[in-house]
This record gives structure tokens, sequence and C-alpha cells, in this order.
């Protein structure tokens, strides 16, 4: 049962898929993935890549764009950022903030997250804020408390109206590359510890905000993860890179 009427499938290539494999990946989706007007779907290119995908999709309004990060920072000397501004202009709709691979392999704290999402949400992009938990965590029975943490400091610094514009990903680190999912009723359990606390924040309008799902999802688990109670959506990293599997989990 879904409390967001659309499903969004996000899809996070990470550091792969340069411009000649997008492009080659375009040919291969939309080919096989008509329009739908019942999801969204989101490709999270890197940066340099954004404009291929922009141009690629050009024909298909119903594919949305994102950035994976973008700075804290407004502009200036900060060699290697890109701007939440360059990415509104490149055409990006989305950023990912705190992505476990930021927090966890670059040490990004929840205050850069909470920074971000404001600066994301200057610039008129929506943030797609990520949590979860390490193993050692879960084990430790502390997951909801470290999920709310992230949630509520990197919400921090945004409005009633951008929260309830943004869209919320649940990824335990332990499921994210691993093979090793979460079970649909795991994702159900925190996603209500997650919507408990943003209507705590925006009251009815927490019902709107899409909790997606991520974490070795593939083509085979997508539709039992989607279908569960409160999961409103998929974040998709290594299964994402094919066209074929890509486009039956934007199908499922
Ligand atoms: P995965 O990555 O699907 O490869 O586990 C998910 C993510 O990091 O967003």
């Amino acid at each position: 049962m879904h409390s967001h009427s659309r499903p969004v499938l996000a899809a996070n290539w990470k550091m792969n898929l340069g411009t000649v494999e997008a492009g080659a990946f375009l040919d291969g989706f939309l080919s096989r993935y008509a329009p739908r007007d019942d999801r969204t779907v989101i490709l999270f290119p890197s940066a340099l890549v954004v404009s291929t995908v922009r141009d690629g999709t050009r024909k298909r309004p119903d594919i949305q764009l994102g950035v994976q990060n973008v700075s804290t920072e407004e502009k200036g000397a900060f060699t290697g950022e890109n701007s939440a501004a360059m990415a509104a202009g490149a055409g990006a709709s989305f950023v990912l903030v705190g992505h476990s691979e930021r927090r966890h392999v670059f040490g990004e704290a929840d205050a850069q997250a909470a920074q971000k999402c404001a600066r994301v949400v200057e610039h008129g992009l929506v943030p797609l804020l990520c949590v979860g938990e390490t193993i050692e965590q879960r084990e430790r029975g502390e997951t909801g408390e470290v999920v709310l943490h992230q949630l509520r400091a990197g919400l921090s610094m945004l409005s009633h109206e951008a929260i309830r514009d943004m869209i919320v990903a649940y990824e335990p680190v332990w499921a994210i590359g691993t093979g090793r999912t979460a079970t649909p009723q795991d994702a159900t359990d925190v996603h209500l510890v997650l919507r408990a606390a943003l209507a705590g924040l925006v009251g009815e309008d927490a019902r709107g905000i899409p909790l997606l799902y991520g974490g070795s999802v593939n083509a085979k688990n997508s539709s039992a993860l989607l279908a569960a109670h409160e999961v409103d959506g998929l974040l998709v990293g290594g299964a994402s890179l094919d066209p074929v599997q890509w486009a039956e989990i934007c199908g499922s």
C-alpha cells in the first residue's frame, strides 16, 4: 500500500557510465520503457554526463534528471566541486544528499547534509536525502535512533514547504552493493519510523513525501519491495546500470 500514489524509481549510477556508455544505455532503456504516467523515473548520472542524458531524453519528458552531490557552498574557490546552481543550469531537478558513500567513504557529516539540502532548495531543486544504519548499529538495536538523527539533522535548515516537497531514501549501509537486501518488512519497519518523524515535522503533509528503499534492489526483488507497506519507491545502484534490468524495475 502506498501513501504516495506515484512510485518513484531512481537510478544512482555512482561513478559509472561515461558519455558514450550513457548514450548506449539510453538507446537500450528508452526503447524498452514506454512513458507511464503512474510513476516517476529519475536518473542520477555523473555530473559530467548530465547534459548528455538531458539531450538524450529531450523527447522523453517523463524521465527526470538529478545529480549525485553538490557543494555546500554557493560558488568560489572550491576546486573540483559542483554547485547547486550549476546542477540546475545543467538540467537537473533532483540532488542526492547524504548518500551512504558520501557519509562513509568521504566522511560527510550531518551538518553538511543539512547545508546541502538548504542549498539545493534555494536553487529550486528537490533534495533526495538518504539515511541508513551500519550493520553494527543495527545489531546494537540503534537503527531507529540513527535514521531519525540523520533525518532530523538533514532537514534542520528546511522550511515546511521544502520538507513537504522532498524525497527521503532509507538505505541500510549493510545492504548497499552487498547483494544483501533488506526484507520488505525491514523496509516497512524503518519507513514507519521515518513517516512518523516527518509527520511530527509537517503533519498531514508527511503522507505525500515519497519514502524510497535502496540497497541491492534488482529486477527479481523490486516488485516485492515496492509492494511493501510505506515503500513509495526504490533507489537503485548496480542494477540500474543495465538498461534491460532497469527497464524491468521501472515496470515493476
Ligand atoms: P545498490 O546501491 O543498488 O548497488 O546496492 C544502492 C545505492 O547506493 O543507492
